[in-house]
């Protein structure tokens, strides 16, 4: 354990935090979420899963890796020996996650490039799921796609690069280089956005309460669905980040900054985007509810006209483009790093081979999303793995530790030690009551909605094989790891 690797500084920890929090959740997800979830009143259920699960989560988390400075599962087994699976079952997700999260980013590469002579020319849906993707029926594959393939084997060669480098030497330099050129692109994006003609009607749309939706439980179930996401919580990758802490380091005072610094940009990406969408309505005549969309459509499909309609369209393509590539490669560097470490723990081999077996098993999978099928399959396997993967793996973390292990005072008093901020018992009811109960809720609700309904219409067989197998899947996978003893230390 002496050798553990450790952070430089507590700036290059709280970087890495924030760059594997700060990803394609805040820029392509939050916007939308907010925006189809009553928009201004989205903020309460927001703000409250924020502070009554994400930042009491992340606490926890920190605390978990500072205080038994291991992997996850090995963290979770110091806890309690029954709890490693849990562990595992996280880095399982985070795996999953890693096999489709760098096809996204490998997009936006292709898109910074094609923005310097707007490839897509007047039809960019058209190019984007035809010319670009060339987009299989529902349920198959097809062929692989060059334009995807090569920016993808150039996402893992940077991605290699900078995990076997180390935690010092590759994932903090790497952040303190890729976070604040995120912020400088993002916030020159945001200047040139909200002062484009049409901005004010896309941030009334934005803003604009819709009071009914704060009683709809699926508005609260959104809300925490965002807040899991984008803070990295229940991956396992925030435990893993601070077991590379010093032993004098504060952790809730780390945690908050963490948490509101994402949040702050999640807020600055919701109005750049709305701004945006506000002047291609205006540039349209359209209603901004008639151009805004979610996820990939937003980034691929509306963002490629908004930006052919700028001024100056080349330079704020690749602005856009590029703060995608940024946001995403942080994010994917901190979900590839549970894996490494929890391997190289478990079977006692070097860094060098961990990342070679991890990432490129990882590397390998995610040659399925690069063929003609690769959309809906990533969008698939997106939607479960982020509903009955990390959610669900949120909620037994919770309940596991609160009451199960009894671990909470525990906890408490060592983050207390080592903090300015003193936690008190808010942050315990918070983890035993308050985010059981939500969560617990959100889980029914979902469950219902995707028994009732294939989801996004893909055929049955499709779902189950690429749904609930991998989601499931992942669970059993975490019970087979705890099956191996652990090296001495
Ligand atoms: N937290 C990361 C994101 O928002 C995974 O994309």
């Amino acid at each position: 354990m002496e050798n553990r690797s450790q952070w430089g500084t507590r700036i290059g920890f709280l970087l890495a935090a924030m760059g594997s929090a700060i990803g394609l959740g805040n820029i392509w997800r939050f916007p939308a979420t907010a925006y189809e979830n009553g928009g201004g009143a989205f903020f309460i259920p927001y703000l409250f899963a924020l502070l009554t699960a994400g930042i009491p989560l992340l606490i926890m988390e920190y605390t978990i890796g500072h205080k038994y400075r291991s992997s996850s599962p090995r963290s979770f087994k110091r806890i309690s020996k029954g709890m490693e699976w849990i562990g595992w079952w996280q880095i399982a997700i985070s795996f999953i996650i890693s096999t489709y999260y760098p096809i996204i980013v490998a997009w936006a590469i292709m898109y910074a490039y094609f923005s310097i002579g707007q490839s897509w020319g007047d039809d960019p849906t058209g190019f984007f799921v035809g010319d670009f993707l060339q987009v299989a029926e529902a349920g198959t594959f097809g062929s692989m796609v060059p334009a995807v393939l090569f920016p993808l084997i150039a996402v893992w060669a940077i991605v290699f690069l900078i995990l076997g480098k180390g935690v010092k030497k590759g994932i903090e330099v790497a952040n303190k280089i890729f976070i604040p050129l995120l912020a400088v692109t993002f916030i020159i994006i945001v200047i040139r956005a909200i002062t484009l003609p049409g901005a004010l009607d896309g941030l009334e749309a934005f803003f604009a309460p819709d009071w009914s939706m704060i009683t709809n439980g699926s508005v609260w179930v959104a809300a925490y669905g965002q807040i899991f996401f984008s803070l990295s919580i229940a991956f396992a990758i925030m435990i893993t980040y601070a077991s590379y802490l010093p032993k004098k380091a504060d952790i809730t005072n780390n945690a908050f900054i963490t948490g509101f610094a994402n949040s702050s940009f999640e807020l600055l990406a919701g109005i750049g985007v709305f701004a945006a969408l506000g002047f291609m309505a205006n540039e349209t005549g359209q209603l901004v509810s008639d151009v805004a969309t979610g996820g990939v459509g937003l980034a691929f499909m509306v963002f490629p006209e908004i930006i052919s309609q700028m001024p100056a369209s080349g330079f704020f393509g690749i602005l856009f483009f590029g703060s995608l590539v940024l946001a995403g490669l942080s994010s994917l560097v901190s979900i590839s790093e549970t894996y490494i470490a929890g391997v190289q723990e478990k079977f006692n081999i070097s860094r060098g081979l961990a990342v070679t077996i991890g990432g490129g098993l990882a590397a390998i999978i995610s040659l399925f999303y690069a063929n003609q099928g690769g959309l809906n399959l990533l969008d698939t396997v997106d939607y479960f793995i982020n509903n009955y993967g990390v959610a669900l793996a949120g909620l037994f973390e919770v309940v596991a530790i609160a009451w199960f292990a009894r671990s909470l005072k525990d906890l408490q008093a060592y983050a207390n030690d080592v903090s300015d901020i003193r936690l008190r018992a808010w942050w315990r009811f918070c983890l035993s009551v308050i985010t059981p109960i939500v969560l617990g809720y959100m889980m029914l609700q979902n469950l219902q909605t995707d028994i009732k309904e294939a989801y996004g219409g893909y055929p049955i067989e499709f779902l189950f094989n690429f749904g609930w197998v991998v989601a499931i899947g992942a669970m059993f996978f975490g019970a087979l790891m705890t099956t191996k003893k652990w090296p001495k230390e």
